[in-house]
């Protein structure tokens, strides 16, 4: 099905990372069409510092924002590290920094089609809602309860599969809608890229970004925004770009030390991916960055959740695996920890971790 883009301020180009091939961006691709890689976007860039902070989305190429008042999120410090507060966003999740843009490049008479271990699910439920599509979205069976429920009252259609790898091959392969699917979207990187921009706005130097790693839209996203705030001479370097990956996940770090994986986690869920499309980019941003990947097992999982409660975030499993980087690496100088998801989505689990252990 050829889909329209709509709403955008000015020419975007796709560009494939692995084989250079270029076109305009009028219609809706996440696949390179030579060579099967997901695909990149390019646009002119708006200079943040004519923005005012409140301003600041006005750097992403599109008239109207499909919103829900995502971003400008706090960042605290606490004990000398800040900490980015990103599950304060609407559904909890940094994902609808990512949806935001990601749906206002669409027109509303299409079903989009997503997979999605939990968050990324219910902040696209949530913001088809605001756009006016219906939502289709294939889940892993074990993913939360919660999570699945409350994508269906915001009137997702959620099919369950029997893994993550069936969910994302159901959905890719789904003829009655398009898929739009997070970890293949070339506009949600840049939705998520904010970050990037807020962090940099508001402390000038940073020195390392720590932030877990599953699918890398995260990681890619800070990567991306602050490789644009570099050329636009608004900060002077990349910071240190460190990664948390889940054991048996480790997919970046084994690319990276030539490593087996280790043993299997089962908390981290939105980070136990099987197969992340954008790998090779995602080793070349943490390389760009001189930055490295840390792996983290579920006692680091439940450690994390401890260690996020003493200083008073409540955070979900997946984001309390950025303690172990703190732990492990000790980085020095301005470093930032970005906090993705909120625990309030995941109450009882956190619970029984906590009392279990
Ligand atoms: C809470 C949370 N943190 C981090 C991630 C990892 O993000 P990404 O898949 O973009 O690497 C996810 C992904 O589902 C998530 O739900
Ligand atoms: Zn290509």
């Amino acid at each position: 099905m050829v889909l329209n883009l709509v709403n955008l301020t000015g020419d975007v180009v796709y560009r494939c990372p692995r084989c250079g091939f270029t076109t305009e961006a009028n219609t809706w691709m996440f696949k390179c069409p030579r060579c099967g890689s997901p695909l990149n976007v390019e646009y002119e860039l708006r200079k943040p510092r004519e923005l005012s902070r409140r301003e600041l989305a006005k750097v992403l190429p599109v008239k109207e924002l499909v919103s829900l008042g995502e971003g400008l999120t706090p960042m605290v410090n606490r004990r000398g590290t800040y900490f980015k507060l990103e599950y304060l966003n609407p559904t909890g999740s940094f994902k609808d920094r990512g949806w935001a843009l990601a749906l206002s490049v669409l027109s509303n008479d299409v079903t989009v089609v997503e997979d999605s271990s939990g968050n990324a699910g219910l902040s696209l439920a949530a913001y088809s809602t605001v756009k006016g599509v219906r939502a289709r979205i294939y889940v892993p069976r074990g993913a939360s309860e919660t999570k699945k429920r409350v994508m269906r009252l915001l009137g997702a259609n959620v099919v369950e599969t029997p893994s993550r790898a069936d969910a994302s091959a159901l959905a890719m392969s789904y003829q009655d809608g398009v898929y739009v699917g997070h970890s293949w979207n070339p506009f949600f990187i840049h939705g998520v890229k904010l970050i990037a921009y807020e962090i940099a706005l508001e402390l000038g130097k940073v020195d390392n970004v720590v932030a877990p790693l599953g699918n890398g839209t995260l990681l890619l996203g800070l990567h991306t925004g602050f490789r644009e705030l570099v050329d636009m001479r608004v900060i002077k370097e990349v910071p240190r770009l460190i990664a948390v990956e889940a054991s048996g996940y480790e997919w970046a770090y084994r690319a990276l030390h030539n490593t087996p994986p280790g043993p299997q986690s089962t908390l981290p869920e939105g980070i136990m991916v099987p197969q992340p499309p954008r790998l090779e980019q995602i080793v070349d941003a943490i390389r760009d960055s001189g930055g490295e990947v840390v792996v983290a097992g579920d006692l680091d999982v439940v450690d994390g959740l401890r260690e996020g409660l003493r200083l008073g975030f409540i955070i979900e499993p997946t984001s309390a695996v950025v303690f172990k980087a703190l732990r492990e690496l000790k980085p020095s100088g301005n470093t930032v920890v970005v906090l993705t998801g909120s625990g309030l989505k995941a109450t009882g689990e956190v619970y029984n971790l906590l009392a279990g252990s």
